[in-house]
C-alpha cells in the first residue's frame, strides 16, 4: 500500500483583465487530499471528506475527474488497483477563490508523486483544468495553474496543452467573502455564461495590453501599476459584477480606503483589492467587509501570495 498527502493553496483567477489565463496562489485556505494505492479492480473511492467545509461538498467531482483524466492522459491503465481518497476541504465552496481547483490540484500532484514523477508542471495543470470542467461545465487552467504552481501565473491554452509561466510575486491582498455560498451550486458554469460570446477588437486590445503591463509589472515588483491594470477590465467584470450585490459599493469601499486595485476574484462573490502591505490589507478588507454587509453578510480576509502544492 502507498500513499501521499498533498496540500494545495486556493486562488484568485482573472485579476480584471486576465480571464481564464492570470491567477495568484493565496495563503487564506488550502485542501489537502491523500491519496492511497490498494490492490483492487480500477475504482475510484472517496472515502472521506473532512474539514470545515466538507459539509459543503455534496460531490467531490474534480477529485474523481482528477483521478479519472490523469489515468487517461498518462494511459495509465491501473486496472489492478484502487486508487482511494481522502479529502481535507479547507477551501469554502463557490466563494471565488478556486475551491474546486484546489482538490483537483492536490490530487493530481498527489497522483504524480505516487505513478508519474517525471510529468511536467503544465501536464499536471492540463490535466487538473480537465478536471474542473467536471464542476464548472469546461475546463478552466487558471485556478489550478496558481494553485499547482503558487505565486502569480500566466498560461496561454495551445491546440494541444498548455504553456504555463510562474511569476515569484509577493504580494498582500484583502478579500471580502460573503459567509453564505450566495450562488449555490453551479455558480461557476452560471457565472461562465453571462461571459460575451464575442467582443470587439477595441475591447480586446484594451484587455490583452493591461495584462501585458501587468505582467511586467509583476516582474519589476511595482504593485501600484499592477494594481491600476486589476481594476481596468471591459469584458466580464462589467456583465458579471451586475449579479453581485453591493459590488459598486464595495468597490468604492476599497478605492476609499486607496487599495491598490479592486476586482471580482474568479467567478465571485468574493472581491478582491490588491493592498500596499499586510495592514494596509486589514484595513481594505473591513472596510469592503463593512460595505458588503448592507447587502449580504461578509467577512473580511487578508492574505499573502502562496506557495506552489506540495506534499505534507
Ligand atoms: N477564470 C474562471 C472564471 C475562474 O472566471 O470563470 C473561475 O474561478
Amino acid at each position: 500500500m502507498r500513499s501521499v498527502r498533498v496540500r494545495a493553496y486556493c486562488s484568485s483567477a482573472n485579476l480584471g483583465p486576465g480571464f481564464d489565463a492570470l491567477a495568484v496562489a493565496l495563503d487564506a485556505f488550502y485542501d489537502e487530499v491523500e491519496v492511497r494505492v490498494e490492490s483492487g479492480s480500477g475504482k475510484v473511492i472517496v472515502e472521506s471528506v473532512y474539514g470545515p467545509y466538507a459539509n459543503q461538498v455534496s460531490n467531490p467531482t474534480t477529485v474523481v475527474g482528477a483521478v479519472k483524466e490523469f489515468k487517461q492522459f498518462k494511459g495509465l491503465g491501473l486496472e489492478d488497483v484502487d486508487v482511494v481518497i481522502r479529502l481535507f476541504k479547507g477551501v469554502p465552496i463557490g466563494s471565488g477563490l478556486g475551491s474546486s481547483g484546489a482538490s483537483a490540484a492536490a490530487t493530481v500532484v498527489a497522483l504524480a508523486n505516487l505513478f508519474y514523477p517525471s510529468i511536467k508542471p503544465e501536464e499536471m495543470v492540463y490535466i487538473a483544468g480537465l478536471a474542473e470542467a467536471y464542476a464548472a461545465g469546461s475546463p478552466h487552467f487558471d485556478n489550478v495553474a496558481a494553485s499547482t504552481l503558487g505565486k502569480l501565473v500566466a498560461l496561454a491554452i495551445l491546440d494541444k496543452g498548455l504553456v504555463v509561466k510562474k511569476v515569484d510575486f509577493d504580494a498582500w491582498f484583502a478579500i471580502a467573502m460573503p459567509v453564505k455560498n450566495i450562488f449555490g451550486e453551479g455558480k461557476t458554469k452560471a457565472m461562465r455564461e453571462v461571459v460575451p460570446k464575442t467582443i470587439e477588437l477595441r475591447k480586446a486590445v484594451a484587455n490583452w495590453s493591461r495584462v501585458a503591463v501587468m505582467m511586467i509589472s509583476a516582474l519589476q515588483g511595482d504593485l501600484e501599476t499592477f494594481g491600476k491594470m486589476m481594476e481596468l477590465d471591459e469584458i466580464v467584470e462589467p456583465a458579471r459584477s451586475k449579479l453581485i450585490p453591493c459590488y459598486e459599493e464595495v468597490r468604492k469601499a476599497a478605492k476609499k480606503a486607496n487599495s491598490l486595485g479592486v476586482t471580482i476574484s474568479g467567478a465571485g462573490p468574493s472581491i478582491i483589492a490588491l493592498a500596499k502591505d499586510k495592514s494596509h490589507a486589514k484595513e481594505v478588507a473591513e472596510a469592503m467587509a463593512n460595505a458588503y454587509s448592507k447587502c449580504v453578510e461578509a467577512i473580511p480576509i487578508i492574505t499573502k501570495t502562496a506557495p506552489q502544492a506540495h506534499i505534507i
